[in-house]
């Protein structure tokens, strides 16, 4: 069998600078330690997120070129519509300018004070919009998916008694629907198999509560049921991702990572009731219901980028570039969450400077380091993100330390990855030197990960 390779050639390079590591400490420094403080031009491979940093296509650009402006029933309106209908499948279409405003439109339709929203490992910004409306999101995650070196295929599906229990403890009127996140963001770009989302459809059924997909990374789930699951080896990306929104009532749409956009979503449902609710919210949060905070060049580049990323030879060079960078690090014996996920790898700090306190932030520790020695920028997902109980106000310690290493679509090539992989192969042979973290010198009562100032100690 031959290996896998790109399904596109390059046809327009951005350049990217590269710096010496006493620039670095410099600049870091100057930044307070903090990596979201950092001018782009000072990375040099950005691994912070897949969301909107993604390379479009040849396609996508000429509809850059033909987008129709119009405030109201633009053809790039009907564009994106029609190709949302051929994709989902869901009958109706609200366009927004991301994915927490298309939560933020449906969830004002939809969550109430006092509401219980189960789903598996919420993504922040749906936990964001389900506290702020004074509402609960319960985690029903299976418990494999904590567990970083179980290798279940499909950490993020929803133990189905978990969410029972939740069905049978609060009364129908208060779940107003169940979020089922694909893939699973919060649990490690872990997917959802069709099995289990029959199961947590069928349940759902039975007490009558409606089934919604956060679908960020619907086409990058489709891809792993094909290679994972009984009976879809055969099938194509189009078919699997069609039946998985079969069993749902309507999604919310991030289209920044598998829309193969910068900027956009969108909302897709079938219930034209609430449909018909959203809408005012749509009007009054993001704009015209033709429109909802796009341009139309915007929709027009999303209706392509939706068609290439269900395409199965391009998930297949995207998901095994991410698999690339975690066999190598396995190879060079540093730890990272397995299986490894659709969008990133995700290096265990526990397991990889356990010298650092954790009170000193390893994780972060870590993160920093990466970008000292090799110019890369991941992301600490760990005591940093996790903030301070609100009533103690101390610190709260997650189970795991992680940084997370996302990879952009299309953007970098694999001796870029092979670069990060040496980098990080280079840190962990010297990781007995590391002993010390940071301090926080100044930071804001909530979401304290953005602007935090860092100390070294
Ligand atoms: N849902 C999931 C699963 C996400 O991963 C994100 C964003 C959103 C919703 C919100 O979408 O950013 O377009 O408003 N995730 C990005 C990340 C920010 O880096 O993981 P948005």
């Amino acid at each position: 069998e031959l290996p896998y390779s790109e399904p596109y050639k390059i046809k327009m390079v951005e350049t990217i600078k590269r710096s010496t590591k006493e620039e670095r400490l410099k600049w870091i420094k100057q930044a307070n330690y903090n990596l979201f403080n950092l001018a782009s031009e000072k990375v040099f491979i950005d691994l912070l997120t897949d969301s909107g940093t993604g390379a479009m296509s040849d396609k996508q650009w000429a509809e850059m070129m033909i987008g129709d402006e119009s405030y109201a029933g633009s053809s790039s309106f009907k564009k994106l519509k029609k190709t949302v209908k051929k994709i989902t499948g869901f009958n109706y279409f609200l366009p927004t300018h991301q994915g927490r405003a298309a939560e933020n439109v449906l969830f004002s339709a939809m969550v109430k004070e006092g509401d219980i929203v189960p789903g598996n490992s919420h993504f922040d910004t749906t936990k964001g919009h389900i506290e702020f409306r004074k509402a609960t999101a319960v985690d029903c995650t299976i418990d494999e998916a904590f567990d970083t070196s179980n290798m279940h295929p499909f950490k993020g599906n929803i133990d189905v008694h978990k969410l029972e229990t939740v069905f049978k403890k609060y009364p129908k009127d208060k779940i107003p629907f169940v979020i089922l996140t694909i893939t699973c963001n919060s649990a490690g770009g872990q997917p959802v198999s069709v099995e289990n989302t029959k199961a947590v459809s069928k349940l759902c059924k039975q007490y009558g509560i409606p089934l919604y997909f956060d679908a960020a990374r619907f086409s990058e789930n489709a891809y792993f049921i094909k290679k994972r699951e009984e009976g879809y080896a055969d099938k194509t990306i189009k078919e699997i991702v069609k039946e998985v929104f079969s069993y749902g009532d309507g999604m919310t749409m991030s289209a920044k990572k598998d829309g193969l956009v910068n900027m956009g979503g969108f909302i897709a449902l079938n219930n034209k009731a609430v449909y018909k609710q959203a809408t005012v919210f749509n009007i009054m949060f993001e704009g015209f219901i033709t429109y909802g905070g796009m341009n139309g060049r915007d929709m027009g580049a999303l209706a392509v980028g939706l068609d290439e990323s269900t395409e199965f030879n391009y998930l297949e060079s995207r998901i095994e570039q991410v698999a690339f960078l975690g066999k190598k690090l396995v190879e060079y014996g540093v730890p990272v969450q397995q299986p490894f996920g659709g969008h990133a790898i995700f290096l265990d700090a526990n397991k990889f400077v356990p010298s650092i306190p954790r009170d000193e932030y390893r994780a972060q520790a870590l993160a920093i380091e990466l970008y000292i020695v090799g110019g890369i920028r991941g992301v600490e997902i760990g005591t940093v993100l996790a903030d301070r109980d609100p009533f103690t106000r101390k610190n709260r310690y997650p189970e795991l330390e992680l940084v997370r290493l996302a990879i952009p679509r299309r953007t970098y090539t694999n001796n870029h990855i092979a670069y990060v992989a040496a980098t990080l192969k280079n840190i962990y042979d010297s990781r007995d030197e590391a002993k010390s973290g940071y301090v926080i010198v100044d930071e804001a009562p909530i979401m304290r990960h953005f602007t935090a100032k860092f100390s070294k100690i």
